[in-house]
């Protein structure tokens, strides 16, 4: 049956390309026939009944920006019942048929809890850390990347200048992917990962030996995942360095990796993943998330997602350490 009336919303930690995605969803939706409402602050303001009717030109010019105009927030409410209840009886006051979550996994389940409550919810994959399962590619991680080369390359400059060893460390909560792939594609020495063992005397002689070997510096790119509930990842790291007699230098890259403009893989990959989240509404298939699989966008159930692991690959485990020599 044809929806009259869909939301849209963004939640958890924003991701650059969350804009495209909702421009998508408003622009494809009215072309669908539909009306579409974009709920403000997540889940925050799905509560508080923060909701306004959006239109072609209310979406304009948003491609290009990172952040998200529908602004996100994190609630500990709705994940209570009475919280997500709160939330049905607006959207149903409202009239509206069909919801676009676009966040992390937190965000997905919520989408998954009024997905329960027999609202029809599509979810849509949006969170630097790539640690959504079942697809190749969340919306945010392409330029979160390349926010990080931007940055290893300049700090490989200073480093190479005075020969010192760095520890860069990246965020991705639990997951490794942005510290992986930025070593590999940024030229690091050695990564770090959540769940590796940090053993001070290897990683000190692997210090003392890359300079022998006559690189001019060592780039150490940790994930803060890797950190342990006593030490910071870059803490330990640089206790590491200067046991092998290097003086360390560090960087904390933070929230610079949120933001900032998406690259053109994030706004292509947020305007298909919207549009086929409408898709998917419209035709009556939701409690799904949509998804990247060989370069095709498909749909796969939220049950799925939520019940999965996210998994590194192994050819990329596999490159890391013989292209650091
Ligand atoms: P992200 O979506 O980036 O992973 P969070 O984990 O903070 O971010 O989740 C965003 C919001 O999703 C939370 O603040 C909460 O309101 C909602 N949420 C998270 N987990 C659940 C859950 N188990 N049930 C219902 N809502 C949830
Ligand atoms: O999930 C995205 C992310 O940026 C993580 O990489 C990081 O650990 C976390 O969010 C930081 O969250 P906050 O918004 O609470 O600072």
């Amino acid at each position: 049956m044809q929806m009259k009336r869909i939301a849209v919303m963004t939640s958890g930690g924003d991701a650059p390309g969350m804009n495209a995605c909702v421009r998508a969803v408003v622009r494809y939706g009215i072309a669908a026939g539909a009306e579409v409402y974009g709920i403000r602050r997540g889940y925050v303001g799905m509560m508080a009944n923060d909701i306004v009717q959006l239109d072609s030109r209310a979406v304009g010019g948003i491609v290009r920006s990172g952040g998200t105009v529908l602004l996100s927030a994190r609630s500990q409410e709705f994940k209570t019942e009475e919280g997500q209840k709160k939330a049905l009886e607006v959207l149903r006051g409202w009239g509206i048929e069909g919801l676009v979550v676009i966040g992390g996994d937190g965000s997905l389940r919520g989408a998954a809890a009024l997905h329960k409550h027999g609202f029809p919810v599509v979810g849509v994959p949006a969170s630097i850390d790539n640690d959504i399962p079942c697809t190749e590619m969340a919306i945010g991680v392409d330029t979160a990347l390349n926010t990080i080369l931007n940055a290893m390359d300049k700090i490989k400059d200073t480093a190479s200048a005075h020969q010192r060893a760095f520890i860069i460390e990246v965020m991705g909560r639990q997951h490794g992917y942005l510290a992986l792939m930025a070593g590999i594609a940024g030229g690091a020495e050695m990564v770090v990962l959540p769940g590796q063992a940090v053993d001070r005397s290897s990683i000190a002689n692997e210090v003392r030996s890359a300079f022998l070997r006559g690189k001019p510096h060592f780039i150490i790119v940790a994930a803060e995942g890797a950190s342990t509930p006593e030490t910071g990842i870059t803490q330990l790291l640089s206790e590491c360095v200067a046991e092998s007699g290097h003086d360390p230098r560090s960087t904390v890259l933070g929230h610079v990796q949120r933001g900032g403009s998406p690259t053109c893989f994030d706004r292509l990959l947020g305007t298909r993943f919207g549009a086929a989240a409408v898709d998917s509404l419209m035709d009556g298939t939701s409690g799904v998330m949509v998804a990247l699989r060989a370069g095709e966008i498909v749909t796969v159930p939220i049950s799925e997602v939520l019940s999965s692991q996210p998994i590194l690959s192994k050819d990329a485990l596999i490159l890391a350490e013989p292209l650091a020599h």
